[in-house]
């Protein structure tokens, strides 16, 4: 089991214009392998009110994933990047690297997809597109992986480098 936190960007769904899909999608996604959402909200594209929720939220302790939607593009308006950039201690690019390479497969526009992932204490935070087909294609790339994440950031994972049941995870969790 782990925690998380489920964070919308999203200006018209901020004023209630817009129904929040992705998020709900992230929520019943993570919650089907075991997650718990304790932590959901939708917030409007300011850089700074983004990166103080971020913050509240990884060092409350009660979250131990944090996954954003929305704000990756290229609109000016989209900052979650620069907003997650600004909190985290240490990048975790693999994540949001394979989300790139294989979302292309599917459409090219996963290109224009600036997301980034990373670690702010013992929080990791995970930024994804606001469409909630990208969410989808992109959640089922990392979410084998998630609880290996969680052992190693609390501690809980032996030496990775002497492990044999990793090969498995991807029929463990992916379900
Ligand atoms: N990634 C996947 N896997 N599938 C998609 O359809 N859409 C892209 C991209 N990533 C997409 C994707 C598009 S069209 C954009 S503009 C960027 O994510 C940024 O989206 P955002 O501004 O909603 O965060």
């Amino acid at each position: 089991m782990f925690t998380l936190g489920v964070l919308t960007l999203s200006d018209k769904g901020s004023k209630g214009e817009r129904v929040d899909e992705s998020g709900k999608l992230i929520a019943d996604m993570l919650s089907s392998i075991g997650a718990r959402v304790l932590k959901r909200e939708v917030m409007p594209d300011e850089r700074d009110l983004i990166a103080g929720k971020l913050r509240e939220w990884a060092d409350s302790g009660d979250v131990d994933i944090i996954v954003t939607t929305g704000g990756t593009g290229l609109s000016p308006r989209d900052v979650t990047p620069e907003a997650t950039l600004s909190v985290i201690d240490r990048q975790v690019p693999g994540l949001v690297e394979m989300m790139r390479a294989e979302g292309v497969k599917k459409t090219p526009m996963a290109m224009l997809s600036r997301a980034v992932s990373g670690l702010r204490g013992r929080c990791l935070i995970i930024n994804l597109p606001g469409n909630p087909k990208a969410v989808r294609e992109d959640l089922e790339v990392i979410t084998p992986v998630l609880y290996h994440a969680v052992e190693i950031m609390r501690g809980e994972a032996g030496e990775c480098a002497s492990r044999t049941d990793l090969a498995g995870a991807r029929t463990r969790h992916a379900h």
